[in-house]
């Protein structure tokens, strides 16, 4: 080519939740059974979509209006029952803006974002976020550390001080509850983030698409009920509560954007760039007031509820017995991660790979692995080993080892024997190879 015509982001994009599954259907060729613990789709491990809502569903699918483009910013409907059902807030329908899903509204938020601009984000993060900022920045994600050692919360005061230093530093990042710690921010601590934002005249990003899908014994706090007059982005969605991933939808709830002039053209902009795609997805627009407001649905979610509080607990009490792993019972969404001690990880390591082609599989793809890799080694061998697919934490942008799976599986036996072999597959690779 006469030019270069390769983004110099283009290196940042990493999405490790889906690349670890191509090795994994190579396994699954070579004759290894696979369970996908890979990703964060309910759907797809299993769980049905109650018939209520696929009937809701089917009926809008008959009426034609549903194959019309919506407006921009979405149906007007839609938007305004979002903008209602937000408790003593001051948000208009206005403020409310549709995407083909939040991997479409993130990907506008850093892509509309000026260069230098950063956004501080959490770390380990959601690959989504870290990669997108990293890739409209040009250069590595900035982060504040999530501690695995204090129930995966953050250090309020290295947020501060990395704000404080770094000029460029212009949002921070909130994904509550957390993908992938199960983290669910306490009160206390998204008031200091509200605090430090409004000191230093930064907007806050909040991705809450696991809103309505925390079960600790902290209650989750939405952004919108402490954000007081600081300008910020929530971000919601019907993937992961309906669950409906395949509809790409989701909204961002736009905070206090008449407070600061800078923030309100930033905001147009994102409206401007959605504007050039026409719209986004009409069907899940349409039927979302009559989903979200039925009484069935309510009780819907505190089923899925319940039932991911009861794995989180069964997780935790069987992995945490594992010798060098460290596990924080998750308090909301749907994930689990396991961290490795530092230095517990070796090249030397491995799990007995059979028959051939597996072995060839796996050692061909570990070879390629670099020093800040030693996890991904660990689920590569897990994987031929025992059809086992988890995510590597490195995934994250961490450089904590360790992986994540999920607590989807609604089947109770597979659930315990995934359990069942993470805890014989960890300590024998651990053990397998003296440093
Ligand atoms: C924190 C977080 N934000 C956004 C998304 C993407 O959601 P969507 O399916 O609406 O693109 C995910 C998906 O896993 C997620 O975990």
């Amino acid at each position: 080519m006469r030019l270069n015509l390769v983004h110099e982001g283009a290196d940042e994009l990493n999405y490790e939740i889906r690349q670890i599954a191509e090795l994994g259907r190579r396994l699954e060729t070579a004759g290894v059974k696979m369970t996908w613990e890979n990703i964060g789709d309910p759907v797809a491990k299993g769980e049905e979509v109650p018939q209520w809502i696929r009937r809701v569903v089917a009926a809008a699918a008959a009426d034609s209006s549903s194959y019309a483009y919506a407006p921009t910013k979405g149906l007007l409907s839609a938007r305004q029952f979002l903008a209602e059902r937000v408790d003593g807030s001051s948000l208009d329908p206005e403020d409310i803006i549709f995407f083909n899903g939040l991997g479409d509204a993130v990907s506008k938020i850093y892509t509309q974002l000026e260069r230098n601009a950063r956004v501080l984000g959490p770390s380990p993060a959601y690959p989504t976020h870290s990669s997108a900022e990293a890739a409209h920045a040009g250069s590595h994600h900035l982060t504040y550390q999530l501690d695995p050692h204090n129930g995966w919360l953050p250090d309020v005061a290295d947020i501060r001080s990395k704000v404080k230093y770094n000029p460029n530093i212009a949002a921070i990042l909130i994904i509550n509850p957390d993908n992938p710690t199960g983290m669910v921010y306490p009160k206390a601590i998204l008031e200091e983030m509200v605090a430090i934002a409004d000191e230093y005249d930064l907007f806050l990003v909040a991705d809450e698409i696991y809103a309505e899908l925390s079960y600790g014994s902290e209650a989750f706090v939405p952004l919108g009920d402490v954000v007081g007059r600081v300008p910020a982005l929530v971000l919601r969605g019907l993937s992961k509560e309906v669950p409906w991933p395949g509809a790409r939808c989701g909204w961002i709830e736009v905070y206090n954007r008449d407070e600061d002039v800078n923030f309100e053209r930033y905001v147009s902009s994102i409206v401007d760039a959605k504007m050039l795609e026409v719209g986004s997805t009409t069907l899940p627009q349409t039927v979302l007031p009559a989903i979200l407001s039925d009484q069935r649905y309510a009780r819907w979610l505190e089923s899925r509820r319940q039932r991911y509080a009861e794995r989180a607990k069964l997780a935790t009490q069987e992995l945490g017995k594992i010798v060098g792993a460290n596990v924080v019972c998750p308090a909301g969404a749907f994930y689990l991660t396991v961290t490795f001690q530092p230095g517990s990880l070796n090249y030397g390591q491995g799990l007995a790979l059979e028959p051939e082609p597996v072995r060839e599989e796996v050692e061909r793809a570990a070879v390629k692995l670099g020093p800040t890799e030693l996890d991904k080694r660990f689920c590569y061998y897990l994987m031929g080993a025992t059809g086992l697919c988890v995510v590597p934490l490195s995934g994250f942008n961490t450089e904590l080892p360790g992986f994540r799976m999920t607590l989807l599986e609604p089947d109770e036996k597979k659930f315990q024997r995934t359990l069942n072999i993470l805890s014989k597959a960890i300590p024998a690779y651990l053990r397998s190879a003296a440093k």
